[in-house]
Parts: structure tokens; C-alpha cells; sequence
């Protein structure tokens, strides 16, 4: 077969898209026996498969003409009604998107340009600083914790007028952290006092172990008259990614544009996809969200005790209040790579966290999730890393 020069082909945004380090590593993950805290994988145990495989069939049965017809690109009229009057909006504010990883790219398509200027949280989402990437900005970052972004770094840094700030306040995806609601309104006071846009990123929404949730930042900017906070969720983590059904919230100057790239990129989101989630929203939603919350609540104790137990005092780790992740810090200068290949030896998996550092840094730091093992396996797992680690903490 003939050959062809590929990279005189690409165009330059093909340079900004990488192989990211994360699936190589990943790929290690996935051998036999291997306990594995890397993926950010709901629990497959939650699916309602049953439920979906005769509502599917009658929805096709029913309403097969605009099932499998072409839809709207703003989404299915129904479902978009149902997420308005879940989140207390009106219709046209709501687009639903291919999983909120579209909202991102979409987003980055309608904000960003080459060197403009956007913040994120350093650690942030790393499916986000892929998406924002390709666009080629210029990120700003601001560290986070488990109380959320640190305000008065974040007060020098919004200096330089990011095209928005890309946050994700609650459960935050790797660090867990949950911002405070004081700390929601001081940051929402200076965004507000500037003039600028917030993307509020609440893909773990629903997933908190306390009695209810932490107002939203939208939802504050609402009560404060500022239009200017962008709202994303998904069905995810409370229904199935595999569906790839989630919605952003703005307004509708703004929704406008990002319709307007989405009927570039698919047209609409699968019109059974998005029947089906409406469906299965409409039978108990409220009793599925709380068997979720338990199930996922049960399972981050689990970790936390075996942690408890099993990691030696120079290790730090947070105590997340919601969603799925435990954040990782070892002392400074042990890399969590080194710790990944050795952890491996012993068939147990994580992420390192220096990929979720848009500019670089946390190379000891790491993820754990918890939400795909049983919690005997929790418990072998964390055994295992505590084994490792003690092994590269006390070298022979
Ligand atoms: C913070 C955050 N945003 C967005 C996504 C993407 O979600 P979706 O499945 O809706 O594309 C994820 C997935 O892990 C996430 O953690």
C-alpha cells in the first residue's frame, strides 16, 4: 500500500490534540486481578437496566417515528421541560447536550480563542482542559481544595480578565473538595464586581451524603439578579454515561450561540436517548437519587476506614462529603508515578494527579475512586496501596 504523509495533512488544531497520559496509564489498569480506584466510572449496579429495556422497547413501540426521527438540536421538548422545572428555569434556557463533555467543547468553541485568557481550578477536570485545550487559550489557574478554590489567589488572578472561570464546586472531579456556601457568595461577589462569566460544572450534583445539597452558584447568581453563570449537569453519574444525556442552563443570548455550534457538530443528541432519560426520570426519580447517595456514601466510608487503618501519617488524604473521589497528597518529592508502578506490582490502580494540572505540578499527588469496587474490594485495594507505599517510603 502506498503511504501518506499524515502530519503534512493536519491541520494546526490537530497539534493541540494529545494523546493523554491518563488512557496510557489506564490501559496498564485493566489487566486481570487488578483492583482499580483509576476510572471515574459510575457503579455499574446502579444502572436501571431492566427499567431501560422495557421502557426502550416501548418507547420504541409507541413513539418510534420520533424516536428514531431527527430531533431538535435544543433537545427533546419534553425533557427539556422536565430539567426546567427540576432546576427551576424556563425552557428556552435549557439545551440538552451529548454528555456535558460536549457542553465543554461547545463551550471553548463559542468563548475561546488562541492566547484568550480562562481559569480553571488547579487540580481541575482533565476532560476540560482537553476540550479548552484545542482551542488554544491561555490557561490561568488558582489551586483548589477541599473547601474549593483559594479566594485570594483567585482575586489576583481574575485580574487578568479570564473569558470565564471553568468551576466545579461541588464534589469536585479529582479533589472531591466541596466549596462552602460562604465561600460561593464571596466568589460570585467578585465575579459579579467584574463583570465576568462563570461555568459552573455540577456533574455530581445529586451526590451528596449530607441532608441536602449546597446551593448551586447559579442559583445564588439567579437570586442576585446576575445572568452571567453558565450551568452544566448530566444523567451520568445519576442515570448512565452510556446514554450521553446531560443539559447546560444559560441565558438565552448565550444558549443561542452554543445551539448554533451544536447543530455544526451532531445535529441533536439521540432522540431515543433523551425518551428514554425522560422516562425513566418520570418513574421514582427521588427514590433512585437516594439509593445512589447511600450506595456511593457507603462506599466512600469504606475507603475512608481502610485509609484510616492503612496509610502511613505522612500521607494526607481528603474526606469528601459527596460524589466519588478521595484526593491524595504524599510527602513532597515522592512521585505518585512511581507509586502507580509500584502499586501495580502489588494489582492495585489509581490515577496520578499531575494531569489534572493544566500548567503543570501535583506530581505527588493522586485520585481514588471509589465508585466501581464492592467494598471488600475497597478494603484489598487500599491494603495493597498502603503495601506500596510503605515499600517506596522505606526503600531496602
Ligand atoms: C466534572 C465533570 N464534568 C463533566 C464530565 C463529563 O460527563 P458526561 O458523561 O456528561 O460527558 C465528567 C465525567 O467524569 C466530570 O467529572
Amino acid at each position: 500500500m502506498k503511504t501518506l504523509e499524515w502530519r503534512a495533512l493536519f491541520g494546526q488544531g490537530a497539534e493541540r490534540i494529545q494523546a493523554s497520559t491518563i488512557r496510557e496509564l489506564l490501559k496498564l489498569t485493566q489487566r486481570p486481578g487488578i483492583i482499580s480506584f483509576a476510572g471515574g466510572l459510575p457503579a455499574p449496579e446502579l444502572f436501571p437496566k431492566a427499567e431501560a429495556a422495557e421502557k426502550a422497547a416501548e418507547i420504541l413501540k409507541e413513539k418510534g417515528e420520533v424516536a428514531l426521527q431527527y430531533g431538535p438540536t435544543e433537545g427533546y421538548l419534553p425533557l427539556r421541560a422536565f430539567v426546567a422545572e427540576w432546576l427551576g428555569v424556563e425552557v428556552e434556557e435549557v439545551l440538552i447536550t451529548t454528555g456535558s463533555q460536549q457542553a465543554l467543547d461547545l463551550l471553548g468553541k463559542v468563548f475561546l480563542d488562541e492566547g484568550a485568557p480562562v481559569l480553571l481550578e488547579a487540580p481541575s477536570y482533565l476532560g476540560a482542559i482537553q476540550a479548552f485545550r484545542a482551542y488554544g487559550p491561555r490557561f490561568l489557574t488558582v489551586p483548589t481544595g477541599e473547601e474549593g478554590p483559594d479566594l485570594e489567589a483567585l482575586a489576583e488572578v481574575l485580574k487578568e480578565g479570564p473569558r470565564f472561570l471553568y468551576l466545579i464546586p461541588s464534589f469536585q472531579n479529582p479533589s472531591g473538595g466541596l466549596m462552602p456556601l460562604w465561600a460561593r457568595e464571596r466568589l460570585l461577589e467578585m465575579v459579579m464586581e467584574k463583570g465576568l462569566l462563570v461555568v459552573e460544572d455540577d456533574a455530581y450534583r445529586e451526590l451528596y451524603f449530607g441532608e441536602s445539597r449546597v446551593k448551586s452558584l447559579f442559583e445564588l447568581a439567579r437570586e442576585a439578579g446576575y445572568p452571567g453563570v453558565i450551568y452544566l449537569s448530566s444523567f451520568s453519574k445519576i442515570l448512565a454515561p452510556g446514554l450521553r444525556v446531560a443539559f447546560a442552563v444559560a441565558h438565552p443570548e448565550a444558549l443561542l450561540k452554543l445551539t448554533q455550534a451544536k447543530q455544526g457538530v451532531d445535529l441533536h443528541t439521540p432522540v431515543l436517548n433523551q425518551i428514554l432519560v425522560l422516562e425513566l426520570l418520570k418513574e421514582g426519580l427521588l427514590e433512585h437519587l437516594s439509593r445512589v447517595r447511600r450506595v456511593y456514601r457507603d462506599k466512600a466510608q469504606a475507603m475512608l476506614e481502610a485509609l484510616e487503618k492503612e496509610m502511613p501519617k505522612e500521607v494526607a488524604f481528603t474526606r469528601p462529603k459527596g460524589g466519588m473521589f478521595v484526593w491524595m497528597e504524599l510527602p513532597q518529592g515522592l512521585s505518585a508515578e512511581a507509586l502507580f508502578h509500584k502499586a501495580l506490582e502489588e494489582k492495585v490502580a489509581f490515577v496520578p494527579g499531575g494531569p489534572f494540572f493544566a500548567l503543570g505540578g501535583g506530581e505527588n499527588t493522586l485520585r481514588l475512586s471509589y465508585a466501581t469496587m464492592d467494598q471488600a474490594a475497597i478494603a484489598e485495594g487500599v491494603r495493597r496501596l498502603g503495601k506500596a507505599l510503605r515499600a517506596l517510603l522505606t526503600p531496602a
